[in-house]
């Protein structure tokens, strides 16, 4: 596995390999078995692999974790080398921001609800960096996983609507037996607080059952969750179509159900199709 932190020196590496079939994915490390799962499938699936590792400061917001993201590099390096990975890069932020420079936006409406509510401008600077990762990659196809189902639908709009020849590959969540969804940010979870964050988790699949037994209406659906949810803090319970447009009514085959809450001081987001 060859290790890049300077961003021209990939783009020449990149240009000299240029027949190959280019796989991406794209992370800000704290590797857990959902990433490694992407990670698999992009290996298996193209000629050359590539992962980058980048804890990108722009789609934080002011008072939000970018300080204490869990780091674990060596350990990070360790799972990608395992799994094949061709290239690792490691851009600092010099390497990938400029002074004063062009910015690309978040649509101003399926941008700004569910987690662009919440975290204001938050898209912004997914958008933007993985416009540029697309670019320094020129990968053919980049795997994300549906965790962040939002993210994704947006990242999936911007390579339509900018024309990028990118393949963005979407992957299914992985959960621990518990149900729970790995995430990065579990590790800020103490012991004590593992069993509430299994409520969301079983919230949704509660959700799934009361919708295979024929419910269709999204306030009731909506209500029943937050029973589940009682003990902790709820962002927000929304159900929507696969465009994110809110909806009363399940559209079988159409329709996503997602999660935000606090458990503690820790933000979790989960999500399912139905
Ligand atoms: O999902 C993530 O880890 C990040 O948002 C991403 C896509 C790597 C951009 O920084």
């Amino acid at each position: 596995m060859q290790i890049f932190t300077k961003t021209n020196n990939l783009i020449k590496y990149l240009e000299s390999i240029s027949e190959k079939q280019i796989g991406f994915v794209p992370t800000m490390g704290a590797l857990h078995n959902g990433h490694l799962s992407l990670i698999q499938k992009c290996v298996k699936e193209n000629d050359i692999s590539i992962v980058s590792i980048f804890v990108n400061p722009t789609q934080f917001l002011e008072g939000e974790d970018f300080e204490k993201y869990p780091k674990k590099i060596e350990a990070d390096k360790k799972i990608c080398s395992l799994a094949g990975v061709d290239i690792l890069f490691l851009p600092t932020a010099d390497e990938i921001y400029f002074e004063d420079e062009t910015n690309i936006l978040a649509p101003k409406i399926k941008g700004y609800i569910l987690e662009g509510y919440k975290r204001p401008g938050h898209f912004n600077g997914v958008l933007q960096v993985v416009l540029k990762l697309l670019n320094i990659t020129k990968a053919d196809n980049a795997y994300f996983g549906k965790k962040d189902a939002q993210q994704l639908y947006l990242i999936k709009k911007m390579v339509k609507e900018l024309f990028l020849r990118t393949n963005i590959i979407e992957c299914d969540i992985v959960r621990e037996e518990s149900g729970l969804a790995l995430s990065s940010r579990n590790a800020y979870l103490e012991q004590s607080e593992k069993k509430d964050a299994l409520l969301l988790s079983a919230s949704l699949k509660k959700a799934t059952q009361i919708v295979s037994k024929g419910e269709k209406d999204a306030s009731k659906i909506k209500e029943e969750m937050l029973k589940t949810l009682k003990t902790i803090k709820v962002e927000y319970i929304e159900i929507t179509d696969r465009e994110f447009n809110k909806i009363a009514t399940i559209q079988p085959g159409n329709t996503r159900i997602l999660v935000a809450a606090y458990v503690g001081l820790t933000r979790l987001i989960d999500n399912i199709e139905v």
